[in-house]
């Protein structure tokens, strides 16, 4: 099937932009299509260059893939233009009419909530005060009748569905992770939209029919940049300096360290039966020990091989995943690729 999802298993941060962007090189799809709000950062290291992308997709490094913002996707438009012009990709992107602008208004509204900033951990972007004038039916602007983006804007259910029906393949870049959406997470310390599969194709116009594989993305443990649950907290000092330096664990957004837990095999199982996940992606294996594959070695050896070990548990929830990519360091090609 031709639409392809990306969706986190974890708290965001699992990697997803540069798996994103890895499959857009190894499967050369025709669209790219991102939801959801600039809170959601994904790295990308590519060709010397480190992009930390808010809205555009990580798929941008493929240049003959045609970029799309969905109908659930929340823009700043100024962080939009500095990242067209980062990516020299503003020729190859379309946006939903219903795309809704993220206005200083919204910033400043939550930025000024001491209960949002405080006890939820907003990153602060905006992007729930606009949701929540959505909700409301507030006045809001939409892409179509701003000054600066309206010519980027295209009917894109539309123009998807004609090229779905003309045999094109689409990657779908889903944003944060399982524990933080709005629907099936820990709530209240989740984001403001839901965070699976399903909301993602919703989102972007696209029926469900056309779904194809589902990748969940994991890291072997859990970060969080906000409040909430994080099983088996690491607490020593040393230890978490390595995951802050070596693991880059720094909110891409809020600039936030990461805090660091073990692996929740509970939220692994739910995110891979809620978002119907066919593929597993596992990122930042190069944190365990024995994860030393840069050398062309293909296997793994003491932690990191007993972590991979543990995943079967994972794989045999249904719709029984397959682990397919393990990504041991930032590089968009430093990629395992399991049979
Ligand atoms: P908000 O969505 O910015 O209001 O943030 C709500 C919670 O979700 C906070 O704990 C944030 O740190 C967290 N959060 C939001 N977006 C991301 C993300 O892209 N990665 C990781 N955590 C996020
Ligand atoms: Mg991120």
């Amino acid at each position: 099937m031709p639409v392809d999802i990306v969706v986190g298993g974890q708290a965001g941060d699992e990697g997803k932009g540069k798996i994103c962007a890895y499959l857009a090189v190894k499967k050369d799809y025709d669209y790219a299509i991102r939801v959801g709000g600039p809170n959601a950062g994904h790295t990308i290291f590519f060709k010397d260059k480190i992009y930390t992308l808010k809205t555009m997709p990580g798929a941008f490094v493929n240049r003959r893939t045609k970029l799309v913002l969905g109908a659930g996707t929340y823009i700043i438009p100024d962080w939009l233009e500095k990242e067209i012009e980062l990516t020299g990709a503003g020729h190859r992107l379309i946006i939903d009419p219903h795309v809704v602008i993220i206005e200083p208004r919204h910033t400043a509204a939550e930025r000024a909530d001491a209960r949002m900033m405080g006890k939820i951990g907003s990153v602060g972007t905006g992007l729930g005060a606009a949701v929540r004038d959505r909700v409301d039916r507030k006045k809001l602007t939409f892409a179509k009748d701003h000054p600066r983006l309206k010519k980027y804007v295209k009917d894109v259910p539309e123009l998807l569905n004609k090229a779905l029906a003309k045999g094109s393949n689409m990657l779908l870049e889903g944003t944060q992770g399982m524990k933080l959406s709005n629907l099936h997470g820990e709530y209240p310390f989740v984001t403001s939209r839901d965070t699976t599969a399903s909301t993602f194709m919703g989102e972007a116009g696209l029926g469900p029919k056309y779904a194809g594989d589902i990748y969940a993305i994991f890291k072997p443990y859990v970060t969080r940049v906000g409040p909430g649950m994080v099983a088996n907290e690491l607490k020593d000092k040393a230890k978490l300096t390595k995951y802050h330096t070596a693991g880059r664990e720094v909110g891409s957004v809020s600039g936030r360290l990461r805090r660091v837990g073990a692996f929740e095999m509970n939220v692994a199982l739910q995110t891979v039966r809620i978002n119907s996940a066919t593929k597993l992606a596992i990122t930042h294996i190069d944190l365990l020990g024995g994860a030393d594959v840069s050398k062309g070695i293909k296997s793994f050896t003491g932690e990191a091989k007993k972590f991979m070990a543990t995943l079967d548990k994972v794989c045999a929830a249904y719709p029984y995943p397959k682990v397919e990519l393990v990504s041991y360091g930032p590089g968009l090609h430093e990629v395992l690729e399991l049979k």
